[in-house]
């Protein structure tokens, strides 16, 4: 498996349960992986290096984390070798690494999605701006990190969204900027696994995006989650799979690109139905944490499925009916630049309490001890029968943990645990 954070922490967890994961190793992984597998120093962009350990180490499938190489082509070079590989070619992995590639596809399929203009300068971008009202979305076309978006509050705000673009912030040759209508509506997350023809539904999830309590602040990657997303009715769940994703992979698979892997869809559900924000070509991190909390199948067998066009010989995965919800504890500063090294005790406290904790952003210092090493640190998971049971199950857990240059947001799950009253 290749990753390091809690996602792929979670991920590790889950792989190492099946009776057919015999041995497992991470690249580079963290301490709290290194519970399950064997971790090494492994470069994901050197694609012969990876092939050369996967035939050294007899290694005969490999689940990929985070989009970074599935865009950069790794999946390709190791399916090229016959090496089983969860995760979309580079071609398929567009639908993340270019948002005017999936807003070309929504076009032509007619998927529901905001409308939008594509720019490839400056002045283009700003006479583009006419056509849209405020407010209005800017995008860094490519991948940022999750900082490429600006929802632009004003004209003025716009043009200095378009003028951080050109000016090279995000990719400095062959910027291009997608400038789109902005959507209102409640967002939530859909994930499907797909083979490039058959679509399994994965589970649903909200999260929670700004860094402060009550939704405000910067945008993160994630301060917390909750699975499921009630939000997400069947009808709206139907309604996705027959105008989103149906469209997505069938336009994918006609392109002679077909999509194998995880789509994660980042819907807006707006009055007129679910539309799409964004696909990402990968599991959403928080979000993944508190599926697999949730998963009662075997993940190697669904995951292997994919990879070998199979996926429909397999009932439907089987999922927890309660509420799995993640708090992220963050090293102080994030997401700006977070401290490094803050001492973490208490997690084997924190799991007395019947939660998980999935280390995110953690190191072992020069003596052995635990310590922070990332924005995102450690991802506090627990699952109950309602949304406010799991809530105040995971913040007892939150309480037991020591780490004093750390913080986290202390209302995930307020919407659903408001609803459900
Ligand atoms: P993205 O990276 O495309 O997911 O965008 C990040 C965030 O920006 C989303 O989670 C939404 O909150 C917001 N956003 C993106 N596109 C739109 C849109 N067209 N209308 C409203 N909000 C949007
Ligand atoms: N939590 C958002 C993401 O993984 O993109």
């Amino acid at each position: 498996m290749l990753g390091s954070g809690g996602r792929e922490h979670a991920l590790a967890w889950k792989l190492a349960q099946s009776p057919r994961c015999k041995k497992l190793f991470a690249a580079p992984g963290n301490p709290g992986i290194a519970q399950y597998a064997q971790c090494l120093e492994l470069d994901a962009g050197d694609h012969a290096a990876v092939i050369a350990f996967c035939e050294e180490e007899d290694v005969s499938f490999v689940v990929v984390g985070p989009e970074a190489p599935l865009v950069d082509g790794l999946a390709d070079s190791l399916r090229g070798a016959g090496i089983a590989v969860f995760g979309p070619s580079k071609a398929a992995a567009q639908l993340e690494g270019s948002k005017s590639f999936t807003k070309e596809i929504c076009l032509r399929a007619g998927i529901p999605t905001a409308g939008y203009r594509r720019a490839e300068s400056e002045a283009e971008a700003m006479a583009a701006l006419d056509a849209f009202d405020i407010p209005v979305v800017i995008k860094a076309d490519g991948l940022a990190a999750g900082k490429g978006v600006t929802v632009a509050m004003t004209r003025a705000e716009a043009e200095e969204a378009v003028r951080d673009i050109f000016a090279g912030r995000f990719d400095a040759d062959g910027a291009v900027a997608v400038i789109e209508e902005f959507m209102e509506g409640e967002e939530a997350s859909y994930f499907a696994l797909t083979d490039g023809l058959t679509i399994v539904p994965f589970g649903t999830a909200q999260d929670h995006k700004r860094v402060g309590d009550g939704d405000t602040g910067p945008n993160t990657g994630g301060m917390g989650a909750y699975s499921p997303a009630p939000v997400m009715t069947p009808m709206l769940r139907s309604e996705t799979i027959a105008k989103i994703f149906g469209p997505t992979v069938k336009a994918m698979a006609d392109a002679g690109t077909p999509y194998s892997g995880v789509l994660y869809a980042g819907l807006m559900l707006t009055a007129e139905g679910p539309k799409l924000i964004e696909y990402n070509c990968r599991f959403g991190d928080p979000e993944c944490q508190v599926l697999m909390m949730r998963l009662e199948s075997d993940l190697v067998d669904y995951l292997l499925a994919c990879a070998e066009n199979r996926l429909a010989s397999l009932p439907p995965p089987r999922f927890s009916d309660d509420t799995a919800l993640t708090v992220v504890m963050a090293a102080n500063s994030y997401p700006g630049t977070p401290e490094k090294g803050g001492a973490i005790g208490g997690i084997e406290e924190a799991e007395e309490t019947g939660a998980k904790v999935f280390h995110a952003g953690t190191a072992l210092d020069n003596h052995g001890s635990l310590v922070a090493n990332g924005g995102r640190v450690l991802n506090v998971t627990a699952m109950a029968a309602s949304a406010r049971e799991a809530q105040a199950k995971a913040y007892a857990a939150v309480n037991r943990i020591d780490f004093p240059t750390g913080f986290c947001r202390r209302d995930i799950g307020w919407r659903e645990v408001a609803r459900q009253g």
